[in-house]
């Protein structure tokens, strides 16, 4: 290491995404078990922004400055005592809270880091929510895929998508709903996706969609409803849209009451993707490399740009992910 400071996308205060900053820090050192990475990329998600927003305050209350990012690509550069797993110069990534959110992270091994979205990061090396990158999977291919891959094979290990059956996915235009449609259009099933413009309309349709629906005007009859989107007050309406006997699967924060249905023959199911064994980093690069899994990329931003690549993730709609290269 030459150098004892960073730069980082910074909240240093509650507030809108334009309120965040670049900011001069110090580098973190790796302790027991953690590796210090040079970051080559990293990605915006719901997660950074709601929590710098204030979204989560009732479960955590964030000291600041508060560094931002969960998803990385990049190349060890230090690896602290007892780390066996990885090597100076290893290229590697994944997903890491920032570990002001351990509360919410796996309580076992739980895969927390200094954030991402900086030049350099710490990372817990024990476990698997972080893996060595394949050469065949660039960086910026490899971070765009933890969250929206991870949570892809976490949703169709839940969703258990028979051939034939109707799946209407809402929320179908952001990271995750885009990720997901190829898998369920593989898994034989007849997709009706939420499209709020004709762009997406005709992204979703190119991806395996057979149908698009407004967000106000679901279709009936369906035999599993995926819900990316909608929080806990829109769950009446997506469920009136399952045939008796049919699921309805959440994975939006927080997990959903039976009772918020507003019908009980329906079933419930919620999926939190911490990126263990089946979903983590190794996971999503095995699927990604035999052509299961590839989440779009929306836009590109240098870390320098890091408040304008949140800004615009949070004003701009983007369909796809948002990746910052470092
Ligand atoms: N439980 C888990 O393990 C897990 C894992 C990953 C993500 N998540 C959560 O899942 C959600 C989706 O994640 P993401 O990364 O895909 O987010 P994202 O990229 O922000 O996508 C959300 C999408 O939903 C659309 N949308 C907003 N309101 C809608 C409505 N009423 N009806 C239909 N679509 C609507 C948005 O489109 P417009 O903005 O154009 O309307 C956007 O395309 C987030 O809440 C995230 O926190 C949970």
């Amino acid at each position: 290491m030459t150098t004892d400071t960073m730069r980082a996308l910074v909240a240093t205060g509650y507030g809108e995404p334009e309120q965040l900053t670049i900011a001069e820090l110090d580098v973190p050192r790796p302790g027991p078990g953690q590796i210090l990475v040079k970051i080559a990329a990293s990605t915006i998600n719901p997660t950074d922004l709601r929590v710098v927003t204030g979204g989560y305050r009732d479960l955590v209350d964030l000291e600041f400055p508060y560094t931002l990012g969960n998803e990385f690509a990049g190349t060890v550069v230090e690896a602290g005592p007892g780390v066996s797993q990885y090597g100076v110069g290893d290229e590697v990534f994944g997903l890491a809270l920032p570990r002001q959110l351990r509360l919410a992270a796996d309580p076992v091994r739980p895969s927390l880091s200094t954030g991402a979205l900086a030049e350099f990061a710490v990372f817990e090396a024990d476990t698997p929510a972080v893996a060595h990158r394949p050469a065949a999977l660039d960086p910026e291919r490899a971070v765009a895929l933890p969250i929206a891959g991870g949570t892809t094979l976490a949703i169709m290990d839940t969703a258990k998508i028979r051939p034939g059956e109707t799946v209407l996915v809402i929320g179908a235009t952001g990271a995750v709903g885009l990720t997901l449609i190829p898998a369920l259009a593989a898994a034989g099933a007849e997709i009706v996706a939420t499209a709020r413009t004709a762009e997406a309309a005709d992204l979703l349709s190119s991806l395996g969609a057979g149908r698009t629906a407004r967000y106000d005007d679901y279709p009936e009859d369906v035999d599993v409803v995926l819900n990316l989107a909608l929080s806990a007050d829109g769950l009446p309406s997506a469920a009136r849209s399952l045939r008796p006997g049919g699921r309805l699967i959440s994975i939006v924060f927080p997990p959903p009451d039976p009772s918020q249905l507003g019908r009980d023959d329906v079933e419930l199911g919620y999926v939190m993707h911490m990126g263990d064994e089946s979903t983590g980093a190794r996971a999503v690069a095995e699927a990604a490399l035999a052509g299961r899994l590839s989440t779009p990329i929306a836009r590109r931003y240098a870390l320098a740009d890091g408040v304008e690549a949140a800004t615009d993730y949070a004003r701009r709609h983007p369909l796809g992910k948002i990746v910052v290269t470092v």
